[in-house]
């Protein structure tokens, strides 16, 4: 399903766009096609290690992103997304660097299976945030006041838990149930030390959702 979601997205490629790519194992397939087909002119930015490693095994240029103010398109993955394609992108802990990816595209396109597409989202995962460190402990208490589990991701960071590749680090914020997700996405990023949250409200232009038929679905 993630080969068809792929390949989908393949086809709105055209030689010549600069685009932003994300992380995840759909986007490897996408990098794939994008290695078999006639795009040797294309430039990628992405957020995301192993993208950018794999685009250069296969001498796909990347260019950085702060070089970068505009892009053709960009693809990517999430956790979950809804029929009004609010998505949760909790897993990679890259979420402020995919959202300025996302932020420069004149399309955000999300590549999903249809799994993970739900008619509202459901919060089974957490909302990720990071935060300005010196903020941790207060963003932890208002995050608290608002209903929400909160822990820092554990992971590989030297002193306790992940670190992005900023320098903050990265709470994982369970909240039961939400009714309006714009508005919590806004009380969360309006805490003073709060970065990035990795709910991306009103931010795609479509997602591409695999079918388990081998179809894909546009919405
Ligand atoms: C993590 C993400 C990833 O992009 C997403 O999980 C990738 O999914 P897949 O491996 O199914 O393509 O947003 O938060």
């Amino acid at each position: 399903m993630k080969r068809e979601c792929a390949e989908a997205a393949y086809k709105l490629i055209k030689n010549g766009m600069t685009i932003g790519l994300g992380g995840g194992r759909t986007i490897q397939y996408l990098i794939e096609f994008i290695n078999m087909g006639n795009l040797d002119q294309i430039k990628v930015v992405t957020p995301s290690m192993s993208t950018a490693l794999a685009c250069k095994s296969h001498g796909i240029t990347v260019i950085p992103t702060w070089l970068t103010s505009s892009l053709d398109i960009a693809f990517d993955g999430c956790d979950q997304v809804d029929e009004s394609l609010n998505a949760l992108k909790s897993g990679g802990a890259i979420h402020t660097q995919e959202r300025i990816v996302a932020a420069m595209a004149k399309q955000y396109v999300l590549l999903v299976d249809s799994s993970k597409l739900v008619q509202k989202l459901t919060f089974d995962y957490p909302v990720a945030v990071e935060v300005v460190p010196e903020a941790f402990s207060y963003v932890k208490s208002q995050l608290e006041k608002m209903g929400a589990q909160v822990a820092w991701r554990t992971g590989s960071g030297k002193d306790g838990g992940v670190m992005t590749d900023q320098g903050n680090p990265v709470m994982d914020a369970a909240f039961n149930t939400v009714d309006d997700v714009a508005a919590l996405n806004r009380r969360i990023s309006d805490i003073p030390g709060v970065v990035d949250t990795s709910l991306f409200v009103g931010i795609a232009a479509k997602a591409i959702v695999a079918q388990p038929d081998g179809t894909v679905t546009v919405i």
